[in-house]
């Protein structure tokens, strides 16, 4: 079965949407294999984040992530990599699809970073990479 890695990023464990997140990928039929509430370390935020590093967002991001806790998901199904993208919708939540959990729960909150409350891996070695690094 393939795998994704998923983040509640700290802006959805804020708004205490843990379980909705969770509730969408579930009722879309995939399954949750692993599951931890962590506060990250900046090195481990450093290494997810790599193919990021010197882009003007890069050091908000990191901040960001560690502004609380966050939700780690092992997601589980065919072709789960691209259909939770799909669930997540588009970056920017205020061009995401309605019907996306970021079209749907997201906004333009004037942070310097896009909070967009999730993160899903965008290919099969990012997963892998991904995974290693927060399920180790
Ligand atoms: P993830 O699933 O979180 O990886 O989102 P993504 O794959 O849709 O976006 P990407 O990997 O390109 O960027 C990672 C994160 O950096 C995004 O989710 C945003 O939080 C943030 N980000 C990306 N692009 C921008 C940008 O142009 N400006 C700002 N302020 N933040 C950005
Ligand atoms: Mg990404």
């Amino acid at each position: 079965q393939e795998q994704t890695l998923v983040l509640v990023k700290p802006d959805g464990v804020r708004r205490n949407l843990i379980g909705e997140v969770l509730a969408r990928i579930e009722r879309k039929g995939y399954v949750v294999t692993g599951l931890k509430l962590v506060q990250a370390e900046r090195a481990t935020l450093e290494q997810h984040y790599e193919e990021h590093v010197g882009k003007p967002f890069y050091e908000p991001l990191v901040e960001f992530m560690m502004s609380g806790p966050i939700v780690a998901a092992r997601v589980e199904g065919n072709g789960v990599i691209e259909g939770f993208r799909s669930l997540a919708g588009a970056t920017n939540p205020t061009s995401a699809a309605p019907g996306t959990i970021r079209g749907d729960l997201g906004r333009d909150w004037g942070a310097k970073v896009m909070e967009n409350i999730v993160h899903g891996s965008d290919s099969v070695e990012s997963a892998e990479r991904e995974l290693g690094i927060w399920f180790a």
